[in-house]
Protein backbone atom coordinates (compact mmCIF):
# COMPACT_ATOMS: atom_id res chain seq x y z
CA UNK A 1 0.00 0.00 0.00
CA UNK A 2 1.11 3.36 -0.83
CA UNK A 3 -1.07 6.35 0.47
CA UNK A 4 -0.32 9.57 -1.54
CA UNK A 5 -2.55 12.94 -0.88
CA UNK A 6 -2.60 16.45 -1.18
CA UNK A 7 -4.23 19.92 0.11
CA UNK A 8 -3.58 23.20 -1.27
CA UNK A 9 -1.99 26.01 0.89
CA UNK A 10 -4.85 28.38 0.19
CA UNK A 11 -6.02 29.66 3.68
CA UNK A 12 -7.31 27.84 6.84
CA UNK A 13 -7.52 24.43 6.60
CA UNK A 14 -11.12 23.86 7.78
CA UNK A 15 -13.93 20.77 9.38
CA UNK A 16 -14.59 19.91 5.89
CA UNK A 17 -10.73 19.44 4.91
CA UNK A 18 -10.56 17.71 8.47
CA UNK A 19 -13.36 15.27 8.39
CA UNK A 20 -13.10 14.59 4.41
CA UNK A 21 -9.54 13.74 3.82
CA UNK A 22 -7.35 15.07 6.66
CA UNK A 23 -8.82 12.85 9.43
CA UNK A 24 -8.56 9.57 7.13
CA UNK A 25 -4.84 10.56 5.94
CA UNK A 26 -3.88 10.50 9.63
CA UNK A 27 -6.11 7.11 10.76
CA UNK A 28 -4.26 5.84 7.38
CA UNK A 29 -0.75 6.83 8.64
CA UNK A 30 -1.10 5.18 11.98
CA UNK A 31 -2.36 1.49 10.03
CA UNK A 32 0.20 0.98 8.03
CA UNK A 33 2.27 -2.46 8.20
CA UNK A 34 6.01 -1.96 7.32
CA UNK A 35 7.51 -1.47 4.00
CA UNK A 36 4.23 0.57 3.54
CA UNK A 37 4.42 4.26 2.76
CA UNK A 38 2.35 7.50 3.16
CA UNK A 39 3.22 10.82 1.31
CA UNK A 40 1.24 13.77 2.22
CA UNK A 41 2.02 17.00 0.25
CA UNK A 42 0.94 20.91 -0.22
CA UNK A 43 -0.34 21.80 -3.36
CA UNK A 44 1.45 24.58 -3.99
CA UNK A 45 2.02 24.62 -7.53
CA UNK A 46 -1.95 23.88 -7.87
CA UNK A 47 -2.58 27.05 -5.88
CA UNK A 48 -1.08 29.19 -8.34
CA UNK A 49 -3.42 28.36 -10.77
CA UNK A 50 -6.22 31.01 -8.80
CA UNK A 51 -5.21 34.41 -8.71
CA UNK A 52 -2.50 34.57 -5.63
CA UNK A 53 -0.65 36.78 -3.40
CA UNK A 54 3.07 35.60 -2.79
CA UNK A 55 3.60 36.37 0.34
CA UNK A 56 0.59 34.65 1.36
CA UNK A 57 1.40 31.59 -0.09
CA UNK A 58 4.54 31.67 1.39
CA UNK A 59 2.88 31.93 4.78
CA UNK A 60 -0.23 29.86 3.91
CA UNK A 61 2.52 27.09 2.89
CA UNK A 62 4.41 27.12 6.08
CA UNK A 63 0.93 27.49 8.41
CA UNK A 64 -0.33 24.23 6.28
CA UNK A 65 2.36 22.17 7.29
CA UNK A 66 1.66 23.04 10.74
CA UNK A 67 -1.85 22.36 10.62
CA UNK A 68 -1.52 18.85 9.46
CA UNK A 69 1.14 17.73 11.89
CA UNK A 70 -1.41 18.89 14.80
CA UNK A 71 -4.26 16.74 12.95
CA UNK A 72 -1.88 13.53 13.56
CA UNK A 73 0.12 13.97 10.20
CA UNK A 74 4.00 12.40 11.65
CA UNK A 75 6.71 13.80 9.91
CA UNK A 76 9.15 10.95 11.48
CA UNK A 77 6.72 8.67 9.63
CA UNK A 78 5.04 10.01 6.49
CA UNK A 79 6.60 12.00 4.07
CA UNK A 80 5.87 15.21 4.28
CA UNK A 81 6.32 18.11 1.83
CA UNK A 82 5.65 20.72 -0.47
CA UNK A 83 5.03 20.23 -4.55
CA UNK A 84 7.63 22.88 -5.59
CA UNK A 85 10.38 21.37 -3.75
CA UNK A 86 10.18 18.26 -5.68
CA UNK A 87 10.22 19.26 -9.36
CA UNK A 88 9.54 15.66 -10.54
CA UNK A 89 5.29 17.16 -10.32
CA UNK A 90 6.18 19.33 -12.48
CA UNK A 91 8.27 17.30 -14.87
CA UNK A 92 5.90 14.16 -15.01
CA UNK A 93 2.88 17.15 -15.81
CA UNK A 94 4.54 17.42 -19.12
CA UNK A 95 5.06 14.30 -19.61
CA UNK A 96 1.68 13.24 -18.81
CA UNK A 97 0.04 16.09 -20.94
CA UNK A 98 1.12 14.19 -24.11
CA UNK A 99 -1.09 11.14 -22.79
CA UNK A 100 -4.22 13.50 -21.51
CA UNK A 101 -6.89 14.37 -24.31
CA UNK A 102 -8.24 18.03 -24.34
CA UNK A 103 -11.98 15.88 -24.56
CA UNK A 104 -11.07 14.63 -21.38
CA UNK A 105 -10.24 17.53 -19.62
CA UNK A 106 -13.18 19.62 -21.23
CA UNK A 107 -15.19 17.29 -18.63
CA UNK A 108 -13.49 18.39 -15.18
CA UNK A 109 -16.03 20.22 -13.51
CA UNK A 110 -13.90 22.01 -10.82
CA UNK A 111 -12.58 24.17 -14.24
CA UNK A 112 -15.84 25.04 -14.93
CA UNK A 113 -16.78 25.92 -11.57
CA UNK A 114 -13.68 27.79 -10.58
CA UNK A 115 -13.90 30.20 -14.21
CA UNK A 116 -16.95 31.00 -14.06
CA UNK A 117 -17.99 33.20 -16.74
CA UNK A 118 -14.86 34.04 -17.52
CA UNK A 119 -13.53 31.24 -19.28
CA UNK A 120 -11.56 32.96 -21.36
CA UNK A 121 -9.52 34.46 -18.63
CA UNK A 122 -9.10 31.50 -16.49
CA UNK A 123 -5.08 30.99 -16.27
CA UNK A 124 -3.96 27.77 -18.05
CA UNK A 125 -2.96 26.24 -15.15
CA UNK A 126 -6.65 25.91 -14.00
CA UNK A 127 -7.09 23.91 -17.45
CA UNK A 128 -4.61 21.99 -16.80
CA UNK A 129 -4.71 21.42 -12.89
CA UNK A 130 -5.77 17.58 -12.99
CA UNK A 131 -3.15 16.73 -15.29
CA UNK A 132 -0.83 18.01 -12.38
CA UNK A 133 -2.64 16.08 -9.64
CA UNK A 134 -2.57 12.92 -11.82
CA UNK A 135 1.15 13.18 -11.88
CA UNK A 136 0.86 14.38 -8.09
CA UNK A 137 -0.26 10.56 -7.76
CA UNK A 138 1.36 8.21 -9.97
CA UNK A 139 4.79 9.70 -9.51
CA UNK A 140 4.73 7.81 -6.80
CA UNK A 141 2.99 4.45 -7.49
CA UNK A 142 0.01 5.49 -4.99
CA UNK A 143 -2.26 2.77 -4.52
CA UNK A 144 -4.85 4.55 -2.35
CA UNK A 145 -5.49 8.11 -1.98
CA UNK A 146 -7.76 9.87 0.61
CA UNK A 147 -9.94 12.12 -0.51
CA UNK A 148 -13.40 14.14 -0.23
CA UNK A 149 -15.79 13.65 -2.60
CA UNK A 150 -15.20 17.07 -4.46
CA UNK A 151 -11.72 15.37 -6.20
CA UNK A 152 -13.56 11.98 -7.05
CA UNK A 153 -13.32 12.93 -10.71
CA UNK A 154 -9.72 14.02 -10.60
CA UNK A 155 -9.00 10.59 -9.37
CA UNK A 156 -10.78 9.44 -12.22
CA UNK A 157 -8.89 11.14 -14.74
CA UNK A 158 -5.74 10.32 -13.15
CA UNK A 159 -6.77 6.49 -13.79
CA UNK A 160 -7.52 7.12 -17.19
CA UNK A 161 -3.89 9.22 -18.13
CA UNK A 162 -2.07 6.06 -16.35
CA UNK A 163 -4.19 3.41 -18.03
CA UNK A 164 -3.59 5.07 -21.58
CA UNK A 165 -0.30 5.67 -21.04
CA UNK A 166 0.75 2.08 -19.85
CA UNK A 167 -1.03 1.08 -22.62
CA UNK A 168 0.10 3.12 -25.38
CA UNK A 169 3.92 3.17 -24.13
CA UNK A 170 4.72 -0.17 -21.96
CA UNK A 171 4.40 -3.91 -22.52
CA UNK A 172 1.64 -5.46 -20.49
CA UNK A 173 3.85 -6.82 -18.14
CA UNK A 174 6.02 -3.76 -17.48
CA UNK A 175 3.77 -0.96 -16.72
CA UNK A 176 4.91 2.59 -16.00
CA UNK A 177 2.13 3.47 -13.62
CA UNK A 178 0.20 2.21 -10.80
CA UNK A 179 -4.11 2.68 -10.98
CA UNK A 180 -4.67 4.99 -7.68
CA UNK A 181 -7.63 4.02 -5.79
CA UNK A 182 -9.99 6.56 -4.61
CA UNK A 183 -10.85 6.51 -0.72
CA UNK A 184 -13.56 8.58 0.63
CA UNK A 185 -15.25 8.42 4.05
CA UNK A 186 -18.83 7.39 4.02
CA UNK A 187 -20.48 10.00 6.22
CA UNK A 188 -17.91 12.94 5.50
CA UNK A 189 -17.59 12.99 1.87
CA UNK A 190 -18.95 16.65 0.94
CA UNK A 191 -19.14 18.86 4.45
CA UNK A 192 -21.29 22.16 3.49
CA UNK A 193 -21.17 25.74 4.30
CA UNK A 194 -23.01 26.78 7.67
CA UNK A 195 -24.32 29.27 5.37
CA UNK A 196 -25.89 27.64 2.76
CA UNK A 197 -26.34 23.70 3.00
CA UNK A 198 -26.35 23.35 -0.75
CA UNK A 199 -22.70 25.02 -0.96
CA UNK A 200 -19.69 22.90 -0.13
CA UNK A 201 -17.38 24.03 3.00
CA UNK A 202 -14.51 26.01 0.72
CA UNK A 203 -11.30 27.85 1.70
CA UNK A 204 -12.27 30.17 -0.73
CA UNK A 205 -15.84 30.83 0.38
CA UNK A 206 -15.57 35.02 1.33
CA UNK A 207 -17.88 34.20 4.44
CA UNK A 208 -15.73 33.24 7.31
CA UNK A 209 -18.92 32.49 9.02
CA UNK A 210 -19.49 29.84 6.39
CA UNK A 211 -16.85 27.19 7.87
CA UNK A 212 -15.28 26.26 11.01
CA UNK A 213 -11.07 27.00 10.53
CA UNK A 214 -8.63 24.78 12.66
CA UNK A 215 -7.29 28.76 13.46
CA UNK A 216 -10.46 29.46 15.13
CA UNK A 217 -10.60 29.44 18.72
CA UNK A 218 -12.84 27.36 20.97
CA UNK A 219 -15.21 30.99 21.44
CA UNK A 220 -15.38 31.64 17.60
CA UNK A 221 -15.91 27.87 16.82
CA UNK A 222 -19.31 27.75 19.16
CA UNK A 223 -20.38 31.39 18.13
CA UNK A 224 -20.52 29.95 14.52
CA UNK A 225 -22.08 26.87 15.26
CA UNK A 226 -24.41 28.75 16.65
CA UNK A 227 -25.26 31.33 14.07
CA UNK A 228 -25.38 28.64 11.13
CA UNK A 229 -28.31 29.02 8.96
CA UNK A 230 -31.20 26.46 10.13
CA UNK A 231 -34.62 25.88 9.87
CA UNK A 232 -37.20 26.64 12.26
CA UNK A 233 -38.46 22.87 12.48
CA UNK A 234 -37.39 20.61 15.18
CA UNK A 235 -35.29 17.67 14.46
CA UNK A 236 -37.00 14.09 13.39
CA UNK A 237 -36.54 11.12 14.82
CA UNK A 238 -36.05 9.12 10.95
CA UNK A 239 -32.90 10.54 8.18
CA UNK A 240 -36.31 10.65 5.56
CA UNK A 241 -37.51 13.76 7.53
CA UNK A 242 -34.42 15.68 6.55
CA UNK A 243 -34.97 15.73 2.71
CA UNK A 244 -35.20 19.25 1.65
CA UNK A 245 -33.79 20.33 4.57
CA UNK A 246 -29.92 21.01 3.69
CA UNK A 247 -28.89 22.88 6.33
CA UNK A 248 -30.29 20.52 9.21
CA UNK A 249 -28.93 17.61 7.10
CA UNK A 250 -25.21 19.06 7.09
CA UNK A 251 -24.90 19.82 11.20
CA UNK A 252 -26.75 16.31 11.89
CA UNK A 253 -24.00 15.08 9.30
CA UNK A 254 -21.25 17.00 11.20
CA UNK A 255 -22.31 15.41 14.28
CA UNK A 256 -22.59 12.11 13.00
CA UNK A 257 -18.76 12.45 11.41
CA UNK A 258 -16.81 13.87 14.52
CA UNK A 259 -18.43 11.16 17.04
CA UNK A 260 -18.15 8.35 14.66
CA UNK A 261 -21.85 7.25 14.23
CA UNK A 262 -24.04 7.93 11.42
CA UNK A 263 -26.80 10.75 11.16
CA UNK A 264 -29.66 7.96 11.85
CA UNK A 265 -27.80 8.02 15.30
CA UNK A 266 -27.88 11.16 16.12
CA UNK A 267 -31.50 11.47 14.96
CA UNK A 268 -32.29 9.01 16.90
CA UNK A 269 -31.26 10.77 20.16
CA UNK A 270 -32.24 14.33 19.25
CA UNK A 271 -35.44 13.68 17.44
CA UNK A 272 -38.32 16.07 18.25
CA UNK A 273 -35.82 18.46 19.81
CA UNK A 274 -35.15 22.19 18.42
CA UNK A 275 -31.57 23.71 17.12
CA UNK A 276 -31.92 25.60 19.99
CA UNK A 277 -30.86 22.72 22.24
CA UNK A 278 -28.80 20.28 18.81
CA UNK A 279 -26.34 23.29 19.07
CA UNK A 280 -25.03 23.45 21.93
CA UNK A 281 -24.36 19.91 22.15
CA UNK A 282 -22.68 20.11 18.83
CA UNK A 283 -20.89 23.04 19.67
CA UNK A 284 -19.18 20.92 22.76
CA UNK A 285 -18.26 18.48 20.18
CA UNK A 286 -16.69 20.35 17.46
CA UNK A 287 -14.82 21.94 20.70
CA UNK A 288 -14.01 19.00 22.08
CA UNK A 289 -12.64 17.71 19.69
CA UNK A 290 -10.84 20.02 17.16
CA UNK A 291 -9.44 22.34 20.65
CA UNK A 292 -6.78 20.24 21.38
CA UNK A 293 -5.62 20.13 17.87
CA UNK A 294 -5.92 23.76 17.57
CA UNK A 295 -3.84 24.23 20.51
CA UNK A 296 -1.10 22.50 18.67
CA UNK A 297 -1.75 24.20 16.03
CA UNK A 298 -0.82 27.39 17.63
CA UNK A 299 2.40 25.93 19.14
CA UNK A 300 3.77 24.24 16.19
CA UNK A 301 3.31 27.48 13.76
CA UNK A 302 5.22 29.57 15.90
CA UNK A 303 8.51 27.84 14.87
CA UNK A 304 9.05 28.75 11.62
CA UNK A 305 12.09 27.05 11.02
CA UNK A 306 11.01 23.77 12.78
CA UNK A 307 8.24 23.87 9.48
CA UNK A 308 11.17 24.76 7.05
CA UNK A 309 13.39 21.77 8.03
CA UNK A 310 10.65 18.94 7.87
CA UNK A 311 9.52 20.44 4.41
CA UNK A 312 13.07 20.42 3.25
CA UNK A 313 13.62 16.45 4.78
CA UNK A 314 10.40 15.33 3.66
CA UNK A 315 10.97 16.95 0.01
CA UNK A 316 14.38 15.20 0.11
CA UNK A 317 12.70 11.90 0.62
CA UNK A 318 10.03 12.13 -1.46
CA UNK A 319 12.64 13.74 -4.40
CA UNK A 320 14.00 9.90 -4.63
CA UNK A 321 11.40 7.93 -4.00
CA UNK A 322 9.52 9.69 -7.34
CA UNK A 323 13.13 9.39 -9.19
CA UNK A 324 12.52 6.03 -10.97
CA UNK A 325 9.25 6.31 -12.04
CA UNK A 326 10.28 9.54 -13.47
CA UNK A 327 12.77 7.70 -15.27
CA UNK A 328 10.50 5.34 -16.27
CA UNK A 329 8.27 7.55 -17.98
CA UNK A 330 11.38 9.39 -20.09
CA UNK A 331 12.41 6.18 -21.19
CA UNK A 332 8.81 4.71 -22.16
CA UNK A 333 8.25 7.67 -24.17
CA UNK A 334 11.65 7.43 -26.05
CA UNK A 335 13.33 10.52 -24.41
CA UNK A 336 17.09 10.72 -24.76
CA UNK A 337 18.82 11.73 -21.39
CA UNK A 338 22.03 10.27 -21.66
P1 LIG B 1 -8.34 20.96 -1.33
O1 LIG B 1 -7.13 21.71 -0.89
O2 LIG B 1 -9.49 21.74 -1.85
O3 LIG B 1 -8.88 20.05 -0.15
C1 LIG B 1 -8.07 19.14 0.58
C2 LIG B 1 -8.88 17.89 0.90
O4 LIG B 1 -10.06 18.23 1.63
C3 LIG B 1 -11.21 17.71 0.98
N1 LIG B 1 -12.33 18.66 1.15
C4 LIG B 1 -13.53 18.35 1.64
N2 LIG B 1 -14.04 17.19 2.09
C5 LIG B 1 -15.32 17.21 2.55
N3 LIG B 1 -16.09 18.34 2.58
C6 LIG B 1 -15.62 19.53 2.14
N4 LIG B 1 -16.35 20.62 2.19
C7 LIG B 1 -14.27 19.56 1.64
N5 LIG B 1 -13.49 20.56 1.13
C8 LIG B 1 -12.30 19.99 0.84
C9 LIG B 1 -10.82 17.59 -0.48
O5 LIG B 1 -11.61 16.64 -1.15
C10 LIG B 1 -9.37 17.17 -0.38
O6 LIG B 1 -9.25 15.77 -0.19
N6 LIG B 1 -6.94 19.32 -5.84
C11 LIG B 1 -6.84 19.07 -4.41
C12 LIG B 1 -5.41 18.99 -3.89
C13 LIG B 1 -4.57 17.98 -4.58
C14 LIG B 1 -4.65 16.57 -4.44
C15 LIG B 1 -3.63 16.06 -5.31
C16 LIG B 1 -5.46 15.70 -3.70
C17 LIG B 1 -3.58 18.26 -5.46
N7 LIG B 1 -3.01 17.11 -5.91
C18 LIG B 1 -3.42 14.70 -5.42
C19 LIG B 1 -5.24 14.34 -3.82
C20 LIG B 1 -4.22 13.84 -4.68
C21 LIG B 1 -7.52 20.20 -3.66
O7 LIG B 1 -7.62 21.30 -4.14
O8 LIG B 1 -7.91 19.87 -2.39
Amino acid sequence: MRVVSGIQPTGSLHLGNYLGAIRNWAAMQDGLADGEQCLFFLADLHAISMPHDPAQLRAATLEMTAALVACGIDPARSVLFNQAQVPAHAELQWLLNGTARMGWLNRMTQFKDKSGKNREGASVALYTYPVLQAADVLLYQATHVPVGDDQKQHLELARDIAQKFNNDFCTEDAPVFTLPEPIIPPEAARIMSLRDGTAKMSKSDPSDMSRINLADDPDEMAKKIKKAKTDPEPLPSELAGLEGRPEALNLVSIYAALEGSTPGDVLARFGGQGFGAFKPAMAELVVETLGPIQRRFVELKADREALDAILARGAARAREIGLPTLKAAYDALGLVRG
